[in-house]
């Protein structure tokens, strides 16, 4: 890590504006950065906080193609929605653009005509799929076929769904565009390359020597992608969607998303601060730390330094603290199977426990290994950490204060040794903290800010002030004025992880907190939002409405683990439930959003499959169809054939004869099953001799998913020879 840096820029990894975020998003990435973000700033440090929307690529085609609109109107609808949530959940970037923007546009050009003049791309031709009906080069999505692997008719040039393989487009039997059906031609094309190779010397270097505080698993996949050897990877694709290729020769290329979308960390800063940017990207007392999901390491540790380098002047990440994944209710979330929960859902159906997700989030988050999300959990740890911990303390020390004290701090007339040793703790919470914080191990950090709760919790249980207010008015006052300098210090702790609380309970104690400093300085234009201190480091103290009270106590990260926050005499402000209990019907309400998700799914699998498996037959004509007699038919007898498994010797009336019909379905149905059944034959098959029985005609199955057959059955008794037409 750069010991000697002097501030610090934060980068969340740009979410493809694409469809709105989930859980999994946050925990893997956004609630650990704004929480590391507010961490720092309460520290006094200066920290910037970039992101924005990833709006090119060729998914938001897809969509859009999906859906008949231009892939504009996507990433419109969706940067919004994005955007939106985040801000209600308390995440509040300094600034959040998009790559559609004209100054992404620019600079990621510029960034590409750069390293073009000075010849660090290498160019190679290759062969790849076009669709000469729609007349565009196929993304290896837009092709479809059968997977070699599964016989899967509906897998993708790049993967199928059904098995999960990764596939290319060249081993596809059969492919397709999905565009136009039509079969797609192997044509040459001209690409640019960032020969990765030319600089694996260095990044192993850089990662494996410099960086070995990197988290286990980010290390680990830059080793292992390291160790396999690097390639030269393709910036440019031919699409019609994205940033142009700045060069000659490149007419409907446009750069690969993934080398537009890490240059957008840059551009969306130069936006914020078009005079004072450089200093954040380029000055070595910066420090750059991104935050992402584990499938985006390759391009935050490998791929974007490389481009970082080849350009020159800018700094490389400090550290790139990626989390792995989120499960939800034991599957893997999915948004095209719609199993999530959705930020903007969660915020308008949870209004004012925007808290409870972000301390779920946290206390569950996947730092080192595959994690799960349970409405149970959610549920058991709102209940019994939130309320039950945190704030059942916080409101019996501030309700007994109202009742015997008027809502003023206590003066601390008789200090006991238990006080002390109360108090003492905390600093060894703080230690442990920040220490896990620097780290980035959220979920241990939580787990200390809890800790202080529980002391808390315990130290008011078992001093019990409501007796001792009985026989003891001295020892009362003292306890609670006890109390409130751990509420102040919970005050403190609580700020990164649950701000909307923490700024309840600076409300309820009447106190500020000092979180701010002044990014704009160095643009030269007065600000609105900041008034400037000492040495251009401006301190706001805010609200939990924004109201900023520089005169009241404001309270930093320093003061964590003191033990007079709130001087005795100081009054108290109104008393709020931090928390409040979640209701079983609450979280059954979610389950069963899920379960009815998870059926529609499933009858939408099933329906896809049955459509998939076999594909349509070739034409026939209307009087190829007219040739068919089918009718209905009621099964009268039905034995087995004798020894076969799978026929039932079946005697039904068609309505206009008596006859029998030897048909395979004696592996789904017994006989006694058959008896009575309406079901619809092919009355004018040719008789066919079957184990010496004449079979007159057909029954009509239907093959399901499982391969099973059932028979067609009429929704109401019909009158048996009615024609089918
Ligand atoms: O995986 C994703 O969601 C990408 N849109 C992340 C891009 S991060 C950065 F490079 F912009
Ligand atoms: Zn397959």
């Amino acid at each position: 890590m750069n010991m000697n840096y002097k501030r610090t820029l934060v980068t969340c990894a740009l979410p493809y504006a694409n469809g709105p975020v989930h859980i999994g998003h946050l925990a893997g990435v956004y609630v650990p950065a704004d929480i590391y973000v507010r961490y720092l700033r309460m520290k006094g440090e200066d920290v910037l906080f970039i992101c924005g929307s990833d709006e090119h690529g060729v998914p938001i085609t897809f969509t859009a193609r999906k859906q008949g609109v231009s892939p504009q109107e996507i990433v419109d609808k969706y940067h919004c929605l994005i955007r939106d949530s985040f801000s209600r959940l308390g995440i509040n970037f300094d600034i959040y653009s998009r790559t559609t923007s004209g100054v992404h546009h620019r600079n990621a050009s510029e960034f590409f005509r750069k390293l073009y003049d000075e010849e660090k791309f290498i160019t190679k031709e290759t062969e790849q799929y076009f669709d000469p009906e729609a007349k565009v080069f196929l993304a290896d999505r837009y092709i479809s076929g059968t997977c070699p692997k599964c016989g899967n008719p509906g897998a993708y040039g790049d993967q199928c769904e059904n098995c999960g393989s990764t596939l290319s487009p060249e081993e596809l039997i059969d492919p397709k565009s999905a565009l136009s059906g039509s079969i797609p031609r192997k044509v040459k094309t001209k690409h640019w390359y960032l020969p990765l190779d030319r600089y694996e010397p260095w990044l192993r270097e850089w990662i494996l020597e410099r960086h070995k505080e990197w988290k286990v698993n980010v290390y680990g996949q830059c080793k292992s992608w390291l160790d396999g050897g690097l390639e030269p990877r393709a910036v440019s694709r031919d699409l019609d969607w994205g940033v142009p290729v700045p060069a000659e020769g490149a007419e409907g290329k446009v750069l690969y998303v993934w080398f537009d979308a890490p240059i957008g960390y840059i551009s969306n800063t130069q936006e914020l601060l078009p005079q004072s940017w450089k200093k954040w990207w380029m000055d070595p007392e910066s420090r750059l730390v991104h935050f992402i999901g584990k499938d985006n390491i390759v391009f935050h540790c490998i791929v974007f330094p490389s481009m970082l380098k080849a350009y020159g002047d800018y700094i490389l990440p400090d550290n790139v603290p990626a989390n792995e994944f989120l499960n939800l209710e034991g599957d893997k979330i999915s948004t095209s199977r719609n199993w999530a929960v959705w930020l903007h859902e969660y915020v308008d159906e949870f209004p004012g426990q925007e808290d409870v997700l972000r301390y779920v989030l946290c206390a569950n988050a996947p730092e080192t290994k595959d994690n799960d999300f349970t409405w149970k959990d959610f549920q058991q740890r709102n209940n019994s950490e939130l309320v039950a911990i945190f704030g059942n303390f916080v409101n019996r020390a501030v309700v007994l204060t109202q009742k015997y004290f008027g809502g003023k701090v206590p003066r601390n007339l008789k200090p006991e040794a238990i006080d002390a040793e109360t108090l003492a703790r905390i600093p060894e919470c703080r230690r442990n903290l920040e220490g896990y914080l620097d780290t980035f191990h959220f979920r241990e950090a939580l787990k200390e800010a809890m800790n202080i709760a529980r002391i808390g919790n315990k130290y008011i249980s078992d001093t019990e002030p409501w007796k001792v207010a009985k026989t003891d008015m001295d020892r009362c006052a003292s306890i609670l004025y006890t109390s409130l300098q751990i509420c102040a210090n919970l005050a403190i702790a609580f700020e990164p992880f649950t701000p909307f609380s923490a700024a309840k309970l600076r409300d309820i104690l009447k106190v500020g907190v000092s979180a701010g400093f002044d990014y704009r300085a160095g643009e030269g234009a007065p600000t609105e939002n900041f008034y400037t201190a000492s040495e251009g480091s401006a301190i706001h103290t805010l609200a939990s409405d924004g109201r900023e009270e520089p005169g009241d106590i404001v309270l930093t990260w320093e003061n964590l683990g003191e033990r007079e926050l709130l001087p005795a005499g100081h009054e108290l402000g109104e008393t709020v439930l931090l928390f409040a209990k979640i209701e079983d019907g609450v979280v059954e309400a979610q389950i069963a959003k899920l379960h009815a998700t998870k059926a529609a799914n499933e009858s939408s699998d099933a329906r896809e499959r049955a459509y998939t498996v076999e594909p349509q037959k070739e034409m026939c004509t209307y009087d190829d169809f007219q040739k068919l007699d089918i009718r209905t038919a009621t099964v009268l007898e039905a034995e087995r054939v004798p020894n076969t498994d799978k026929l039932l010797k079946l005697t039904i009336d068609t309505g206009i004869d008596r006859r029998t019909i030897v048909s395979g379905i004696a592996e789904y149905y017994s006989p006694e099953q058959m008896l009575g059944k309406q079901i619809c034959i092919l009355a004018n098959l040719q008789p066919r001799v079957i184990r010496g029985i004449e079979s007159k005609g057909m029954i009509l199955m239907a093959e399901q998913p499982d391969g099973k057959m059932r028979f067609i059955t009429p929704q109401e008794v019909l009158a048996d020879g009615s024609q089918i037409n």
